[in-house]
């Protein structure tokens, strides 16, 4: 599987804010994918995730010294309360927050921004192929209607802080073949009824594009700062 192979996140994230030279947070960094571009820019990066095998991976593959990966949970960021961070950035992690502690997790990152810091929040969206086949097999995160809602009412609710910008963009997912896709959306797919791979395939072959098989899922990014008096 190759995630966002035309590096959609990292050109909205520069279309939409200004992250050079700046000390970021970033939440539920997960394996670093996100970290990795964030570090060509940035000045430093504080990148935490709860997920140990995450965490492991991530520090393997980025050694930079801009970067120090904490294990750390976004609903409790006191761990962090003597740092302040000109950027806090949630790449598809808000909606992995347990949903009463969304709008918790977010009022605790704007208290370690300085006064002129930005939160960026990237989250999944409502179309694509990819998102499709989540909600109609239960792959991947299966349907996360909810939490996605969820995530935007708490990002609109967040007190003294207004959006400044929010724009869509898309990201594109290529598979191999049907085993690659099974492999990495429905690791015990050989437990799963017959009928139901079929249907998979059946969905997978619609979407085959020079041998590869190529699907895409919608991004909504929103920039946050502090409300002026
Ligand atoms: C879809 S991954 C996104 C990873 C990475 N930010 C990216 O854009 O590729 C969601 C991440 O959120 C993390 N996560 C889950 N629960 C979390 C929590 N309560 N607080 C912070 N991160 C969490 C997961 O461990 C996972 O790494």
């Amino acid at each position: 599987m190759e995630l966002d192979p035309t590096n959609q996140f990292i050109k909205a994230i520069l279309k939409c804010s200004n992250i050079k030279d700046k000390n970021i947070l970033e939440i539920g960094c997960g394996s670093g994918r996100i970290t990795k571009d964030l570090a060509k820019y940035a000045k430093s990066i504080t990148a935490i995730d709860p997920d140990d095998n995450s965490l492991k991976i991530a520090k393997e593959n980025l050694t930079s010294n801009k970067i120090t990966f904490i294990k750390g949970l976004g609903e409790d960021l006191s761990f962090l309360k003597d740092k302040k961070f000109d950027v806090v950035i949630y790449s598809l992690s808000l909606h992995h927050i347990p949903y009463k502690a969304m709008e918790l997790s977010l009022k605790q990152a704007t208290e370690l921004l300085n006064d002129n810091g930005k939160l960026i929040i990237i989250e999944p969206d409502k179309n694509g192929s990819l998102i499709k086949a989540e909600e109609l097999f239960n792959v991947g995160d299966g349907d996360e209607t909810f939490v996605k809602q969820k995530a935007i009412k708490a990002i609109k609710s967040l007190k003294n802080y207004e959006v400044i910008k929010k724009d869509y963009f898309n990201t594109l997912f290529y598979f191999n073949d049907e085993i690659d896709f099974l492999e990495n959306m429905l690791p015990d797919y050989k437990t799963k009824p017959n009928n139901l791979i079929s249907e998979i395939k059946k969905f997978l072959n619609e979407h085959k594009e020079n041998d590869k098989i190529t699907l895409y899922a919608s991004r909504n990014i929103n920039i946050l700062k502090k409300l002026e008096c």
